[in-house]
């Protein structure tokens, strides 16, 4: 394995080293009923992305990042646990490279814990990459919060119950944004049933909201124990709901999402299943392998049953005072 020390980001596309190394995705295929095509590439994120064409021509619609944490977890093959000094390098490396691959009208989360959270806002909100070189910033649009319960024990420190969910764009008032795609009920609606829920001015549907910046509820909480849609030997792996909502808001049909650390591939079985292409990196072989197979073969396990779920925290305050509304129910 490269250390991180020895590794040197590959020239991008265009330049005659990359052009020398054709990529060979590990598998590829084409939705049967979608006509969207996969990619799945073995690697080190930071070889590939500038190889992959897509990426190296800035067309990728959607990014979503979940990468390791560095918090000393037996991945199959990634070392996670290196100096800081080394991860935070690994960090913006990859991050300038997401950043050059992202299409004009693109955005890009980044899952992350407290540990690094800062740092790569400051990166993505700067105008300089980890050489210093200048480069494009990006918008910050939200910070949101994916809350759970059951985060890892410990009594020397508040438990864990979050990570950051950090939603940039290339540009803020040309980005793909499609809230009616993920309304859930307002608390007015549900708890206090205030008639002004029915006359909305902001042109959402009586009885519906956009989704606030912290995400919980059923089916949200992490992919643990005899959980339904847990994939064997990832540890990590996100909710099939955080990413639906990721990629329904932030992205069309037809559009190129790209996942750099694939993990289990959660990004690509929601991404492949609502009809867009994809495209993921993945370091470990049998990683790949495995979220090939769960991304064409197995498919989502939920799939839009965490759409339009309530999540008021309050009971409702009083008894309705007349019949509900046909999109209330
Ligand atoms: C946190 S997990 C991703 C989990 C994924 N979101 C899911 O829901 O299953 C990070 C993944 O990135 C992979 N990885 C680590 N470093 C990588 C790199 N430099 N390039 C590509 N993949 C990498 C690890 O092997 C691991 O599978």
């Amino acid at each position: 394995m490269t250390t991180i020390s020895e590794h040197t980001v590959t020239a991008p596309a265009g330049t005659t080293g990359a052009k020398a190394r054709r990529l060979k995705p590990f598998r590829d295929d084409v939705h049967p009923k979608h006509k969207t095509w996969i990619r799945v590439y073995q690697g080190d994120c930071r070889d590939l992305i500038p190889r992959i064409p897509e990426c190296a021509a800035g067309k990728i619609d959607l990014i979503f990042a979940d990468p390791p944490f560095n918090w000393n977890r037996a991945y199959d093959e990634w070392d996670d646990a290196l100096p800081d000094d080394e991860y935070l390098r690994f960090t913006k490396q990859w991050l300038d490279l997401c950043v050059r691959a992202l299409a004009p009208n693109g955005s890009m989360w980044v899952n992350i814990p407290d540990d690094w959270a800062a740092e790569i806002v400051v990166h993505l909100k700067g105008d300089r990459d980890a050489d210093g070189n200048p480069r494009d910033r990006l918008h910050m649009v939200n910070w949101c919060i994916w809350h759970y319960r059951f985060g890892q024990n410990t009594t020397q420190r508040f438990i864990n119950s979050k990570v950051h969910a950090l939603y940039f764009a290339r540009h803020s008032s040309t980005r793909v944004w499609n809230p009616t795609e993920i309304l859930e009920p307002s608390d007015r609606a549900t708890t206090y049933f205030d008639p002004r829920t029915l006359d909305k001015a902001d042109g959402m549907p009586p009885g519906k909201r956009v989704p606030l910046d912290v995400w919980y509820g059923k089916h949200w909480g992490r992919i643990q124990g005899n959980n339904k849609e847990r994939r064997p030997n990832h540890d990590n792996q996100l909710p099939e709901a955080y990413l639906e909502r990721v990629i329904r808001a932030c992205s069309n049909p037809g559009q190129i999402v790209m996942d750099p650390f694939l993990g289990s591939g959660t990004t690509g079985v929601i991404a492949y299943a609502l009809g867009r292409h994809f495209i993921g990196c993945e370091y470990s072989k049998a990683n790949a392998s495995s979220a090939w197979e769960r991304i064409t073969v197995k498919g989502p396990i939920r799939l839009g049953e965490s759409l339009g779920q309530s999540t008021a925290i309050f009971p409702a305050r009083r008894r309705r005072t007349r019949p509900a509304q046909a999109d209330e129910r």
